[in-house]
């Protein structure tokens, strides 16, 4: 089989975010076969505008490099933070530039969040915003990490427990992707 091309996407774009460190620490325990590649454009997009998203209209770059990885990647892996108990603005900025060119449609979606300490309400607006979407939010393989500092050695190195319940996530992932891959009907791996 082919290399499972996983992007992983920050929701925070703070320089020392817990939330790229917890995508890190994911892509250091990934699966063989399975590529984390990380999306780093969230910050650069221009404000969503319906004006230069119809028919005809010419996207921005930023927004045609946006639609190209996430339209070349196999499944998507958001880690995001809460603010004000709902989601990153610029996150949500991001995923409205790809509603109706629809690059999330079908496609699997684990969620992980770093947060003070919640995360819950954000984490569901954001399954909920994906999956009008049409993507395919594993829940059951997603994760809220909260205090991740405390929980990270310097190089992104994660607890034991933590990095275990990455990689079953990750696991979850790839079985999906694989069965979907292999031809199951929609809706045939549980999501
Ligand atoms: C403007 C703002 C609002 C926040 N609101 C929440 C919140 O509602 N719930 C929560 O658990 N943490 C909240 N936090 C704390 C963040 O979750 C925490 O700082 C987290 O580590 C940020 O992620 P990052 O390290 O990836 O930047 C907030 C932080 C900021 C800056």
């Amino acid at each position: 089989m082919n290399r499972m091309r996983i992007l992983a996407v920050s929701g925070s774009l703070r320089a020392g975010s817990s939330n790229l460190a917890l995508l890190r620490a994911a892509a250091a325990v990934a699966p063989e076969g399975m590529e984390l590649v990380f999306y780093e454009g969230v910050g650069a997009l221009p404000h969503f505008n319906p004006d230069l998203d119809g028919e005809g209209a010419i996207p921005p770059p930023a927004v045609k490099h946006l639609r190209r990885v996430f339209g070349e990647a196999d499944a998507v892996v958001i880690s995001s933070p809460e603010y004000a108990h709902g989601l990153p603005g610029s996150l949500k900025n991001a995923l409205d530039w790809i509603v109706s060119s629809g690059e999330l449609t079908d496609k699997h979606v684990v969620l992980l969040n770093a947060s003070a300490a919640g995360g819950q309400r954000a984490q569901a607006s954001l399954a909920q915003t994906l999956r009008v979407m049409g993507a395919r939010v594993l829940e059951n393989a997603s994760l809220i990490e909260p205090f991740v500092r405390k929980k990270l050695s310097p190089g992104d190195i994660v607890e034991a427990e933590v990095a275990q319940k990455l990689r079953a996530s990750l696991d979850a992932l790839a079985h999906a992707v694989g069965l979907v891959r292999g031809g199951l009907p929609a809706g045939g791996d549980g999501t």
